[in-house]
């Protein structure tokens, strides 16, 4: 049993007085390719990583939740009374949880949650929805519900955007629900769609590092959320549904006299175009490939789309002057993580290489290590 899985198993046995009934694990996710493109009906490629929210739980006679998360040393419990869209704190990922469960017509049983999370959290890692899709895979299977894994990827994302109140796309959830071991979710956003793409790294004698830039992204909801509005406006001007829709670029880019408006356009209909060229590769075994593509998503983010900050950018120059083939921010931006594909056992010695550079620019320490595909939420134990 792994460590986090013996951890909350002996810390819910401790409080609750026997055993749990099971334990689920959802998982946090890396996006190799396809940026804010989800919310634009567009196409994304994240996988799951190794490291995990980890549940133990049981259920309870009365219609009570009690969570207890180990990281925050926090005991949190509410009854349906409780559940008000809007709720603060880290309860309302699983407060909303059951909200969503129930707005759905689902009838959710009180239960007693003790959960540890191994993800990095502030990282652009996905800790958030990990942990909604953790708590929805226990909620569900102790209350007896079969639900298909898209439509509680979905439900998980109704608890981020309606009741957490963050106005994101699927891909965070679909990653964590039906990301399987040694491939990325090839995902369409508007027909949901869904294809499971070879990377098998060891093969192709690579690694992927994942490199954390610490760097505190405290304007990420505000930007987050005018990135959105802008990309929806411009689809109004353009007259199409979502910018998906938009085949002709230069056509779309002449139609629109707003250069930000262009530059956000320009981001997120090439981004579509490189997940498109990544699943075609993956498919064909030839992972080395992805590299020019890596390097183009991360320009066009940086330029076009202007959502990384100098000490991402840093990271993604420092890892390829290093000898990393390909490097990009990852996730959401203003921070957060970037990915490097890397010679197999080169992990450290590029992740040092970044460390590097940033003591010589005063930045804070980075974190890193090896990405490895993994499996979606289940039940563990
Ligand atoms: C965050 C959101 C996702 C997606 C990414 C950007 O992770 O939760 O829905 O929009 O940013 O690709």
């Amino acid at each position: 049993m792994s460590n986090e899985r013996d951890t909350v198993v002996r810390t819910f046995t401790d409080r609750v007085g026997r055993p749990p009934a099971g334990v689920w694990a959802a998982p946090g996710r890396v996006n190799l390719i396809g940026e804010h493109t989800d919310y634009n009906d567009g196409f994304v490629m994240p996988f799951a990583l190794s490291q995990a929210v980890t549940v133990a739980a049981s259920p309870r006679e009365d219609d009570t939740w009690s969570v207890t998360s180990l990281n925050l040393d926090s005991t949190r419990t509410f009854t349906r009374a409780d559940l008000v869209p809007g709720m603060s704190g880290w309860a309302a990922y699983a407060a909303g949880v059951v909200w969503a469960l129930e707005g759905a017509g689902h009838q959710i049983d009180g239960a007693d949650l003790v959960l540890s999370s191994d993800v990095p959290t502030g990282a652009g890692l996905s800790s958030s929805a990990a942990l909604e899709c953790a708590v929805l895979a226990t909620l569900a299977e102790l209350s007896g519900l079969q639900i298909e894994p898209l439509e509680r990827s979905k439900l998980a994302r109704r608890c981020e955007n309606e009741f957490v109140g963050a106005p994101t796309g699927l891909m965070d959830q679909a990653a964590s629900t039906l990301c399987t071991a040694e491939h990325a979710l090839f995902f369409d956003c508007r027909s949901y769609a869904a294809e499971q793409v070879p990377l098998d790294l060891g093969v192709a004698g690579l690694e992927l590092l994942v490199l954390d830039t610490k760097t505190p992204h405290d304007l990420v909801d505000s930007e987050y959320a005018d990135r959105r509005a802008t990309c929806e406006e411009a689809a109004r001007r353009l007259g199409v549904q979502a910018l998906r829709d938009v085949l002709d670029l230069d056509d779309a880019l002449a139609r629109l006299s707003d250069p930000t408006m262009r530059r956000r356009v320009r981001h997120v209909v090439t981004e579509n175009a490189r997940v498109l060229q990544a699943a075609e590769l993956l498919g064909a075994g030839r992972i080395r490939d992805l590299a020019p593509l890596l390097d183009a998503s991360h320009a066009s983010m940086r330029d076009d789309f202007e959502i990384t900050v100098p000490t991402v950018d840093l990271a993604v120059s420092a890892a390829r002057e290093a000898g990393a083939y390909g490097a990009r921010m990852t996730g959401g931006g203003f921070g957060g993580c970037i990915i490097a594909l890397v010679e197999t056992g080169d992990v450290d010695r590029v992740g040092r290489a970044v460390a590097d550079r940033f003591q010589r620019a005063r930045y804070a320490a980075p974190a890193w290590f090896a990405g490895v595909p993994s499996a979606g939420a289940g039940r563990v134990a």
